[in-house]
């Protein structure tokens, strides 16, 4: 097989990129280890800032998520006794919306789908080979004549090997990929936080009408939702633990304390739970984003925690400078873009990295009472200041793309 970008992983990240490689006149194929149907059932968190849903909405991937989209003014905080809300919209000029991730990726492959797209589905074994051949030097002669392409090798599910040559290969294949780790040596920060999250899908209709992140001295707990009649809700845990120890009504109860249930005449409802899991927290950042004739994008070379909803945000900014930077040089010989990109991706991956450890900080019991201090008088800060809340918003909605 040869195509000239191919794209390993059929995530949002993958999708996108072919999307938008393919409005630009370049061809490519995707594989994925996993089923379609597994990739589209994969539960992230759901807020689109505003930079992520006019990306979409200009590649002509908006139509459901206007229709279907819960665009949101801001979110509340809270701690014991207050909730606050912070409104992105009178403190920034942008908002966020809500729609899952799973909305995404099937709105994607739909259109994908209708282009034609190769996507060879539940493949094993893949590997990637020769992608140190230069580009950037000799961009005109390298790219037509080089002798040696990179290329992927996998196996299909009906068991036969094959080979993929492409002009680059692109690693939109998460942290646990084979494209990551064929960057040698690499510079990788790690940071791995002593608690979790056990996180609930419930068919009860949301008890708030925007998010709302709360500080209690149980731990941290989240409202957030998918509809209006499908709630997403959260709970800090300690690491380890098994979701299966955790019973609808235990959690109901936790929630229904954490979030202030009975407080200023609030309630929670609870519902019916569709879904239990546990999330470990990490962030993760691996550098360069580039080498040679490979790119990651997206979860191949950085991991947020999800307080602040930035994973799919981040994997989105990635694309949107890539695609671009790669048609630049497939089509018109041009690498000035692509040699720039992962140092521009960067910078945008650790304002989110950092704005992300800031939340998780902020808002997570870590059983030290000089933490809860500082963590109080954060959250005490932030809604009274407006100069510290408009920090909160301008990262929660989002920076411009080109950041
Ligand atoms: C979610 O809806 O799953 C969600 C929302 C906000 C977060 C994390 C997860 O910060």
């Amino acid at each position: 097989m040869r195509t000239q970008v191919a794209i390993v992983g059929a995530g949002p990240a993958g999708l996108l990129l072919s999307h938008l490689l393919d409005r630009a006149g370049v061809e490519s194929v995707i594989v994925e280890t996993r089923s379609r149907a597994y990739v589209e059932a994969r539960i992230r968190a759901g807020i689109l800032e505003q930079s992520t849903v006019d990306l979409l909405r200009e590649a002509g991937l908006g139509e459901r998520l206007d229709r279907e989209g819960d665009v949101h003014r801001g979110v509340y905080l809270q701690w014991p006794g207050a909730r606050h809300h912070l409104d992105f919209v009178d403190l920034v000029g942008r908002s966020v919306t809500v729609y899952g991730q799973t909305e995404v990726t099937r709105d994607l492959g739909r259109a994908r789908d209708a282009a034609g797209q190769e996507i060879v589905y539940e493949v094993t074994g893949t590997a990637v080979h020769d992608t140190d051949s230069a580009i950037d030097s000799a961009i005109d002669t390298a790219i037509d004549t080089a002798t040696v392409r990179p290329s992927v090798t996998f196996t299909r599910a009906d068991g036969r090997a094959e080979r993929l040559e492409a002009d680059v290969v692109v690693g939109c294949d998460g942290s646990f990929g084979p494209c990551r780790t064929a960057v040698p040596e690499p510079a990788t920060w790690e940071r791995t936080y002593p608690y979790s999250w056990l996180g609930i899908l419930a068919d009860v209709p949301p008890s708030t009408d925007e998010l709302i992140y709360a500080w209690h001295p149980d731990g941290f707990a989240l409202h957030s939702m998918r509809s209006p009649t499908v709630s997403r809700l959260y709970l800090q845990v300690p690491n380890g633990t098994d979701a299966a120890t955790w019973s609808d009504d235990r959690i109901w109860e936790a929630l229904a304390t954490r979030l202030g249930h009975g407080e200023h005449g609030w309630t929670l409802t609870p519902g019916p739970i569709t879904g239990k899991s546990v999330l470990p927290m990490r962030s993760f950042v691996q550098q360069p984003m580039r080498h040679g004739r490979l790119f990651l994008a997206g979860d191949a070379a950085h991991i947020v925690p999800p307080t602040g909803a930035k994973g799919l945000n981040l994997a989105v900014a990635d694309v949107a400078l890539l695609a671009p930077a790669l048609a630049d040089l497939l089509r018109h010989k041009d690498p000035r873009a692509a040699d720039a990109y992962s140092e521009r991706a960067l910078r945008r991956v650790w304002r989110c990295t950092h704005f992300s450890w800031w939340m998780t900080t902020m808002l997570h019991v870590t059983g030290d009472p000089f933490d809860a201090q500082l963590q109080r008088s954060q959250l005490e800060w932030v809604a009274s200041s407006t100069a510290a809340a408009t920090g909160l918003a301008e990262n929660y909605a989002g920076l411009p793309i080109g950041f």
